[in-house]
């Protein structure tokens, strides 16, 4: 499984060179990261986590706004090591069972860097991901899906940027969003709701 999921992250990296701007910049500043990782990636298990029921919308639409990644993905998408890290909160009692990610490149990740992560995340339909902030920089690309971030609809084919410690939040729309993530710098502090609901 870890030759196609090579592929895939392979085919991950190469969509980062359609960023332009700042997040040009930041997605040549990933992938030099990106290139110190070992290639020999540490096993990883499956996860149970709830997010896998979005999986047949999100490929379907995956099919549609990407198929070279679908044809990828599609095989390997429920075998992969979802899961969600946030402490649980009254204010958003569902989100854990409707938003995740699946991480490639990172500290726990079958590629291990304490520099830099690079992974999917999955959030189904009609879910707001409340305010929050970490001191990594991170890259979105939307795959598939639309959502909403600072007040803009981002479609796939997007790049979202987001700075060190910027407070930031987003609500998926009709479908599920699958983007593509990349975090750099402080990789390994996380991500914390702000302000705390
Ligand atoms: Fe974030």
């Amino acid at each position: 499984m870890s030759a196609e999921l090579a592929q895939l992250v392979a085919r991950l990296r190469a969509r980062l060179n359609r960023a332009d701007g700042r997040a040009g910049l930041e997605a040549l500043n990933v992938q030099r990261l990106l290139d110190r990782v070992a290639h020999d990636p540490a096993p990883y298990a499956a996860s149970a986590h709830p997010l896998v029921r979005h999986l047949p919308a999100a490929l379907a639409g995956l099919e549609r706004d990407a198929p070279e990644l679908a044809a990828l993905l599609g095989p390997l998408a429920e075998h992969l090591p979802w899961r969600y890290g946030y402490e649980a909160t009254a204010a958003f009692p569902d989100l854990h069972l409707n938003m995740g990610w699946a991480e490639f490149v990172g500290p726990a990740a079958p590629w291990r860097s304490d520099e830099v992560c690079l992974g999917l995340t999955l959030i189904g339909p009609h879910s707001y991901y409340a305010p929050h902030r970490h001191p990594a920089v991170e890259l979105y690309h939307v795959l598939t899906g639309v959502a909403e971030w600072s007040s803009h609809w981002r479609r796939p084919g997007a790049f979202i940027l987001h700075d060190s410690n910027q407070i930031h939040a987003m609500r998926t729309g009709d479908e599920p969003l699958l983007a593509l993530y990349t975090w750099s710098g402080d990789v390994v502090s996380p991500s914390v709701w702000s302000p705390q609901p």
